[in-house]
C-alpha cells in the first residue's frame, strides 16, 4: 500500500532571523536536516521496502530544492502551487514589523487566521484552493515524498487527517521531522520522525 512522507524544509536563514516568506537558503542546521533525510526516509521504509522508489515534489523555492538535494531518487518535481503562503506586502517582514505597521492587519489574522488575506497576498483559504490540484495528482500516484512550507503543510495535513481546513492555520507541524502517512480505508495512519541534529 502507499504512502506519502511530509516534510518541511530545513531550517533557513529567515527562520533564524523571524522573517517570514523571502527565498532564503538552507541555514547550518537546515543543511545538517537535508543530509540526514536519506536516512530517516530508509529508517521510515524499513528493510524490506528500503529499495521502494519516491517521487519527490518541492514547491519552487531554494530552501525545499537544497531540502530534498541529498535524495537519491530521480524523479524530483517542482510545483508553484507547493510554495508557501504569499505574504505580499509583507514578504520579509518579522511578526513584531508586522504588527508596528499594520496594527489593524495582524489583529486582523488573528482573529480569523484561515480567511485573513495578506495585503497583495494570500490567505489559508487560497492556499487550499490552490492545492486542489495537487491533492488530485496525489490520489492517483504511489509514494511520494513532499517538502514544502509550514502553512501547505498545515492544509495538506488538514486534508489527510480530515482535520476542518479552518484549524489548519493553527497546527503545529515542527521543523525537522519527518511525517509518515498511510491513507487506509476508513483512516490514515501517522508516523513521524524526528532528526536529531
Ligand atoms: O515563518 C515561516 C513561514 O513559513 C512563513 O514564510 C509563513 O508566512 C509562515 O511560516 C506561515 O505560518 P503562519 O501562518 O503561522 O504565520
Amino acid at each position: 500500500p502507499r504512502s506519502i512522507w511530509l516534510s518541511r524544509h530545513g531550517e533557513s536563514q529567515y527562520n533564524l532571523t523571524g522573517q517570514i516568506g523571502g527565498d532564503a537558503d538552507l541555514s547550518e542546521r537546515g543543511m545538517r536536516y537535508a543530509k540526514r533525510l536519506p536516512e530517516l526516509v530508509l529508517k521510515s521504509l524499513g528493510e524490506e521496502n528500503k529499495h521502494t522508489n519516491l517521487t519527490v515534489w518541492t514547491s519552487t523555492m531554494k530552501r525545499t530544492q537544497q531540502t530534498a538535494s541529498f535524495l537519491p531518487y530521480k524523479k524530483k518535481l517542482q510545483w508553484k502551487a507547493l510554495d508557501e503562503l504569499d505574504a505580499g506586502e509583507c514578504d520579509g517582514m518579522t511578526y513584531e514589523e508586522i504588527e508596528q505597521k499594520f496594527p489593524e492587519d495582524f489583529k486582523a489574522r488573528d482573529d480569523n487566521k484561515y480567511e485573513y488575506r495578506y495585503r497583495g497576498g494570500e490567505s489559508y483559504r487560497d492556499i487550499v484552493i490552490r492545492l486542489e490540484p495537487i491533492i488530485m495528482e496525489l490520489e492517483r500516484q504511489e509514494n511520494i515524498l513532499i517538502i514544502t512550507h509550514q502553512a501547505v503543510l498545515r492544509c495538506l495535513y488538514a486534508y489527510f487527517m480530515n482535520v476542518p481546513q479552518e484549524e489548519s492555520p493553527w497546527m503545529s507541524i515542527p521543523l525537522h521531522t519527518l511525517i509518515k502517512l498511510e491513507p487506509r480505508a476508513y483512516l490514515t495512519l501517522v508516523t513521524s520522525i524526528k532528526a536529531d541534529i
